[in-house]
């Protein structure tokens, strides 16, 4: 046990509950070849509040060693741990911190170019902004409505591949041309994937819409 951890008397708040559960007497060292060390490897039992995580190293055959990890890791364990307190507060604790990973998107696209292509393109049938409020065809969702939407940026990156879109859309290099012996039913859309990736620029730019509060229910 690191000299820190003996000092202000945490062996003393779990050997004794540890010994008084399963009759096995743990005798805390600083040094030497122990069975067991507390540090930086092996099993994860711990954490410092705010700082890093303590591991419990298993060095013998031994399975009582065991027996003290599943306690360490055992309600009554972690309530030893978390009711420990040196000068008063709490020094550790037994919940896993979350690992925030911010996944930030970076649109490269123009979203100038997008602007004026989403309204030309889009326009047709989606509400893009205000400049065509009252357009658009009643049933397609609006971008700002889109744009509200968790996936919004797959949605928009890949809007060729989903209905309606793909028996009017064309999109360079990316799908096949269109069946010459089918009519169009609506003026195709013609676009290159640079021009999604504007489109998509531009959308990133638009106030999501409220979807509204969940519904609450008793
Ligand atoms: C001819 C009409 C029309 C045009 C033009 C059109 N859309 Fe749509 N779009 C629709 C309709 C209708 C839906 C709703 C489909 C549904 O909910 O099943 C839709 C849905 C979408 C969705 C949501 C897809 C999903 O899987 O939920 C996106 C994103 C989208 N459109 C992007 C675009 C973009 C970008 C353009 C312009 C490059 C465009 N659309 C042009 C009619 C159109």
């Amino acid at each position: 046990m690191p000299q820190e951890m003996i000092a202000e008397g945490f062996d003393k708040q779990i050997l004794p509950r540890f010994k008084f559960k399963h009759r096995i007497a743990v005798t805390p060292v600083t040094e030497g070849d122990a069975d067991m060390v507390f540090g930086e490897d092996g099993n994860r039992v711990f954490q410092i509040i705010g700082g890093a995580p303590v591991r419990l190293d298993i060095r013998t055959e031994n399975p009582e060693a065991k027996t003290f990890l599943d306690w360490l890791r055992s309600a009554p364990g972690k309530a030893a741990i978390e009711g420990f307190k040196s000068g008063g507060a709490q020094v550790y604790t037994t919940e896993q911190a979350a690992v925030v990973i911010e996944k930030t998107e970076t649109f490269d696209g123009d979203k100038e170019t997008g602007s004026r292509l989403a309204l030309v393109h889009c326009g047709r049938c989606h509400v893009v902004d205000e400049r065509n409020r009252m357009g658009g065809i009643g049933s397609t969702p609006s971008f700002a409505a889109l744009r509200g939407r968790e996936n919004w940026s797959d949605l928009f990156r890949a809007f060729w591949a989903h209905n309606p879109h793909p028996s009017f859309t064309q999109v360079e290099d990316v799908t096949e041309p269109f069946d010459p012996n089918r009519a169009l039913h609506v003026a195709p859309v013609e676009i290159t994937m640079d021009e999604i990736e504007a489109i998509t620029a531009f959308v990133a730019t638009l106030k999501p819409k409220e979807l509204g509060k969940p519904v609450q229910s008793n």
